[in-house]
C-alpha cells in the first residue's frame, strides 16, 4: 500500500528502511526516502506507520547534535 504517493513510497519501503537500521533517527528515514518531501499529506501516515514498526522494534534513540 502506497504511504507517498508523490513519491511512490510503500508502507513496506518505510519498514524495509527502519528494520534495516539505515538510520536510526525516524526523521532521517522519511527525509532519505523523500516522504513528506512534495505535498506533505502523506507524513501523517508515514509517522504512524514509523511508530507501528518502533513498537516492535525500538529506534536506538541517539541524539544527533553536537550537545555535549
Ligand atoms: S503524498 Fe507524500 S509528499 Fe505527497
Amino acid at each position: 500500500m502506497y504511504v507517498c504517493i508523490c513519491k511512490g513510497i510503500t508502507e513496506k519501503q518505510i519498514v524495509d528502511a527502519v528494520t534495516s537500521r539505515n538510520s536510526n533517527n525516524p526523521k532521517e528515514i522519511l527525509k532519505a526516502l523523500g516522504v513528506g518531501s512534495d505535498c506533505g499529506t502523506c507524513v501523517e501516515d508515514a509517522v504512524k506507520t514509523l511508530l507501528e514498526v518502533n513498537a516492535r522494534t525500538p529506534f536506538e534513540m541517539k541524539d544527533s547534535s553536537n550537545n555535549p
